[in-house]
């Protein structure tokens, strides 16, 4: 349930009395948007986060909007980690499969509009195309994979259901769903590299901004995506075919 403004506003009031050392520990990612803010959480960590916003200048709504999304990304973390078996493959399904399917020609129609009119005089331009063309190519018949052979035999280890399957213990499939997703962050880190973490130049047009700005917005869901199998699905799916 979103939060209401009143309990928002004691949210951060109760962050900005928090010392900074003190909200790293309870949330290690937190020490990343310190960081990005100028703020040491390190030999600065013993004062509060009050007192070292106004003592490393660092922009005091934009950090505590921050802090608080974070926080409420951990919640869903949390929620999505108690979800029943079925539930969390229909979540993945319905959330970063359909993402995924949705962006994917989005990211093709702006990388080739980008060659025709900057691929010329721009040398990242063409490269940049060919990995957003690779990246699709093997996350299309990834998601297939995983919603034609994987998912059903793990809901039909979750229903006790004796199943016929050519790829022996459920190990094997998720070895090779986790090969492929290094493969994609592999492909995604070379994007990042050709642009310059999403970065448009000055002079970029629309289109550029606009594919340099999905690109940002697809990271983070395939990075959410395969957190959630690699780290949440894929360790139950293992447990219980080991029970
Ligand atoms: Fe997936
Ligand atoms: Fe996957």
């Amino acid at each position: 349930m979103p939060q209401s403004q009143a309990d928002q506003s004691q949210q951060k009031a109760n962050l900005l009395n928090t010392r900074v050392g003190e909200l790293v520990a309870n949330d290690f990612r937190s020490a990343h948007l310190f960081s990005q803010h100028g703020i040491d959480f390190c030999c600065g960590g013993g004062i509060s986060l009050a007192r070292a916003i106004k003592r490393f200048d660092a922009d005091e709504d934009a950090l505590l909007n921050a802090l608080v999304a974070l926080a409420e990304q951990g919640d869903k973390q949390q929620g999505l980690e108690q979800l029943p078996l079925p539930d969390l493959l229909n979540y993945i399904e319905s959330t970063h499969h359909t993402f995924v399917r949705e962006k994917a020609p989005l990211l093709l129609e702006y990388s080739q509009k980008m060659v025709r009119a900057h691929g010329d005089n721009h040398s990242e331009i063409k490269p940049l195309a060919g990995w957003i063309r690779a990246l699709v190519d093997d996350l299309v018949p990834h998601l297939m994979k995983e919603e034609q052979i994987l998912f059903p035999a793990i809901l039909g280890l979750y229903n006790q259901v004796e199943m016929q399957t050519c790829f022996g213990h459920i190990a094997n499939p998720i070895n090779a769903m986790q090969y492929e997703h290094d493969d994609a962050l592999q492909i995604f880190e070379k994007i990042s590299e050709l642009t310059n973490g999403f970065t448009p130049p000055a002079h970029a047009c629309t289109t550029w901004r606009v594919c340099y700005a999905s690109l940002a917005e697809f990271e983070a869901d395939l990075k959410q995506h395969i957190y959630l199998e690699n780290n949440i699905l894929f360790p139950k799916a293992l447990a219980l075919a080991n029970s």
